[in-house]
């Protein structure tokens, strides 16, 4: 062992031991369609017991107007059908999963167009049962999101909701990516698993796709001014939740 690994804390240890187990992309997203082939069909029944602040990170939200003014810009002396002119509120979902947050965003913005883009076609399988209601304001790709993806631009909002950390080692670029697509004065929205003090934990999590090492926050406040800006522990502490919202500049 070197000097420099010695120096390490064991957090850093163990994050740099996850992103090395993740580093094959192809593998990490064959291994994530064949484990939501079966997932798909109990998750929306089970996730309620660990991903928490679902729901908290859309019912906080601002109200339509205020998602547009901050990127279309504010205009004291608008008339009626000046926003309707400037286009509908544009909401991306990353990892939209079985699409159960996307009715809700149809719902509470009912002129918004919504994409989400999951790379499990079962998962997705999902969500167009859900949302076929909402007809073509809601558009699914079935592919990983990433630069020369199909999701398009021009967003006013983008959410993750718990699929940041499975995006591995990717991560970073994801994000860089979600700010190119935001439009000046867009929101990110976030909610996921932060951190946890366990390895055993972390080494749980790893076997489900999943990397719990701290990385996240930093990486959200690093790119996006916070307008909310939470961390939670659950279960006596077993792990810390995060729930964020950002601008883009
Ligand atoms: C834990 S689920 C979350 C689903 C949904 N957002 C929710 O809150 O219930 C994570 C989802 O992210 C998707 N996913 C993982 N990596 C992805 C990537 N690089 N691009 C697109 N989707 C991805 C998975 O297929 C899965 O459906």
């Amino acid at each position: 062992m070197t000097t420099a690994t010695k120096s390490k804390s064991a957090d850093e240890v163990s994050a740099q031991k996850l992103n090395e187990k993740f580093s094959d992309r192809g593998k990490q997203i064959s291994n994530l369609q064949s484990y939501y082939r079966l997932h798909a069909m109990v998750y929306d029944a089970t996730r309620w017991a660990f991903l928490f602040g679902r729901k908290e990170v859309l019912r906080r939200l601002p109200p339509a107007a205020e998602l547009l003014a901050a990127t279309r810009g504010p205009d004291a002396n608008a008339k009626p059908g000046d926003q309707a002119k400037a286009g509908p509120l544009r909401i991306l979902e990353v990892g939209c999963g079985t699409g159960v947050n996307l009715a809700y965003l149809a719902r509470k913005y009912p002129e918004a167009e919504l994409v989400g883009v999951d790379l499990s076609g079962d998962m997705l399988g999902k969500a167009r049962a859900k949302l076929k209601t909402f007809g073509d304001r809601v558009t699914l790709l079935e592919e990983p999101y990433q630069a020369g993806g199909n999701a398009g631009t021009n967003f006013d909002l983008v959410l993750f909701s718990y699929s940041l950390s499975m995006i591995n080692p990717q991560w970073a670029e994801v994000l860089d990516q979600a700010k190119i697509d935001l439009r000046p004065g867009g929101m990110v929205a976030a909610v996921d698993f932060s951190d946890s003090k366990y390895l055993s934990f972390r080494h749980h999590m790893s076997r489900n796709h999943v990397m719990v090492t701290g990385h996240l926050l930093p990486g959200l406040r690093e790119r996006f001014a916070p307008v909310l800006d939470v961390e939670r522990g659950v279960y006596l502490g077993w792990w810390k939740y995060l729930i964020f919202h950002g601008r883009r500049a």
